[in-house]
């Protein structure tokens, strides 16, 4: 099919929730490369948003799913998954949960925890500490529960009522934090770095003071690592890098590589609420996405690329400040590892979004002025020069 055909097809029977899309259907992948239906080649810097963290095709990926799918693909949760128990063990062995339950997504991981944190404390007697405190700017998902979470008017605005009940304060404020607490709050929720809104780190000293704070007040901290963690960062996961631990966090994408799975990760006594009957999912944990995401997952601890993806963000955000040294509408380069936003003072992301896209390099933009880079974690310094030289040209012609 030729990319009109296809986007005839598209207009005409897909629901419209994705507007205009980049006028650009591909065919091919291979590491950081993929192809569209012209043969055109493109340097993928945004991984499907922080997805393919190992690049496109990796072996160790495709052989999983093959292996996997000519075994057989579904069985459902009725029996034990072997791949599925190891996944659980990988996960738990490489962080500081001691229990997994896998999802298909990013926000049914999100549900999980929400549901979790809940049920925790009516197990304990206390039923009417259901409230959850997010962070303004956040982004936990798009069911309705994951969007009440959300701190962002624009995803929420047509949805109301809202599923109570959470509220949201501002980011790096612990003030505003310890005053929105109250005897109905059961945990606060954030991403250690904010995604969607534009690469937000939250501050060190703040996430500290979160967890103090929480435990403190008997409350649970559940990080949403469905972005930020898996290497994306520089480590496994992001909370590594605050010293402190969640007791409570979620998993998605980069875990299976581009196969969808997600998890909802807990320590004790937390995971022990979730008894028979209490969760559950038809396709979560299946064997082909454990297979996938155990390969996937093996591939990021055993290949070391947490440190490839910090010597490698540390490398870009360099590259990246001297274009913002020689180019004055460049207000901001922040983010951590391989999660990295440039902040332009005009409102042209879309349209240097657009300027890479026609140079053969593939980046996200939030809003009008914030461009995404989100690379798979295999990059290297070869790939980071040809974007910059890409970017710095486009810069010079904006
Ligand atoms: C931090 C965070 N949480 C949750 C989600 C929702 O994940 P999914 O789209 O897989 O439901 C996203 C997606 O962008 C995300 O960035």
């Amino acid at each position: 099919m030729t990319l009109n055909d296809i986007i005839a097809l598209d207009k005409k029977y897909f629901m419209n929730t994705f507007g205009d899309r980049l006028p650009v259907c591909f065919v091919r992948g291979k590491g950081m490369k993929l192809w569209d239906t012209n043969g055109k080649e493109y340097n993928d810097f945004l991984a499907g948003i922080a997805v393919s963290a190992l690049g496109h095709s990796h072996p160790a990926l495709v052989n999983a799913i093959v292996e996997q799918a000519q075994k057989f693909i579904h069985c459902s949760n009725y029996y034990y998954i072997e791949s599925q128990a190891k996944l659980a063990q990988l996960i738990v062995e490489n962080s500081c949960c001691d229990r997994v339950f896998f999802a298909n997504s990013g926000a049914e991981a999100n549900e999980g925890a929400i549901k979790l944190a809940r049920l925790y404390f009516r197990k304990k007697g206390q039923p009417e500490k259901f409230e959850i405190i997010t962070l303004e700017k956040s982004f936990h998902g798009r069911t309705l529960a994951t969007l009440a979470a959300t701190g962002q008017d624009k995803y929420q605005k047509n949805y109301s009522p809202l599923t109570p009940k959470f509220l949201s304060v501002p980011n790096n404020d612990i003030k505003a934090l310890e005053e929105a607490i109250s005897e109905y709050t059961c945990a606060v929720m954030l991403e250690p770095i904010q995604g969607e809104s534009g690469v937000n780190p939250t501050n060190v000293d703040y996430i500290r003071q979160v967890r103090e704070l929480c435990n403190r007040k008997g409350i649970l901290l559940i990080f949403d690592e469905v972005q930020c963690g898996l290497g994306r960062t520089g480590k496994l996961f992001a909370y590594e890098h605050y010293g402190v631990e969640p007791d409570i966090f979620t998993l998605a994408k980069a875990l299976g590589g581009g196969f969808p799975i997600g998890a909802l990760c807990a320590k004790e006594p937390y995971a022990s609420a979730f008894a028979p009957g209490d969760h559950g999912s038809t396709f979560g944990g299946n064997p082909l996405a454990c297979n996938t995401a155990f390969a996937v997952l093996s591939t990021i601890i055993n290949d070391n690329l947490s440190k490839n993806s910090a010597v490698m963000g540390d490398y870009f955000m360099e590259k990246l400040s001297q274009l913002k040294d020689k180019w004055p509408f460049i207000k901001e380069v922040r983010g951590k590892g391989l999660m990295i936003g440039v902040e332009l003072t005009v409102p042209k992301a879309v349209e240097v979004k657009k300027k890479c896209l026609d140079a053969g390099y593939l980046i996200g933009s939030v809003g009008e002025n914030i461009i995404r880079m989100l690379p798979p974690l295999i990059i290297t310094r070869e790939d980071i020069d040809g974007f910059i030289t890409a970017l710095d040209k486009i810069m010079s012609e904006l």
